[in-house]
């Protein structure tokens, strides 16, 4: 298992629509152990195929440290089909380093997603592993939670975000 870099906001492939999953390879599966060494090691609890600079619709989640009952598992070509409710959670994001900001999404959804086998399943979710799985497909979108973010929040972390994405679109 290797530690892969992590890209940071500023960097294009974090904005781009990622590629659907064709091959259910041993490629694949290795990059999924990868993703999922490197979101132990930052300390994340989901990491999307993007962040490693593959734009490929694929991520990991990793609820363990909440629930040990929950395993580190990885969603391929994810949809979400349904959701319902509204709330309000905390979010951050690897790639967005040091910033932390309230996010409204649904409660409940309903998903389906392929193993790294190629096996359809559905499932519907609430609570964190509804909220990381929301954060992650947004991810697979170009979509960052900072973009989801009110006005006024987005106004008072504006010049910190101004002053990652410069840093980083150096690269
Ligand atoms: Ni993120």
């Amino acid at each position: 298992m290797a530690v892969l870099p992590i890209i940071k906001i500023g960097h294009p492939t974090l904005r781009k629509v990622a590629e659907p999953v064709a091959a259910f390879d041993q490629e694949l599966r290795e990059l999924a152990e990868n993703m999922i060494e490197t979101m132990r090691v930052n300390e994340g609890i989901g990491l999307a195929a993007p962040q490693v600079n593959v734009s490929q619709r694929l991520f990991v989640i990793d609820l363990n440290l909440i629930d040990e009952e929950l395993e580190a598992k990885a969603y391929v070509n994810p949809e979400i089909l349904a959701s319902s409710g509204s709330e309000k959670f905390e979010e951050g994001c690897l790639s967005i380093p040091g910033i932390r900001a309230d996010v409204v999404r649904p409660t409940h959804i309903k998903v389906r997603y392929q193993t790294l086998e190629g096996e359809t399943v559905e499932e519907e979710m609430e609570g964190l592993l509804s909220r990381v799985f929301q954060h992650e497909y947004d991810h697979l979108e170009g979509i960052l939670f900072v973009d989801l973010i009110s006005p006024l929040q987005k106004k008072l972390l504006g010049t910190k975000l101004q002053e990652l994405e410069g840093a980083y679109s150096i690269r």
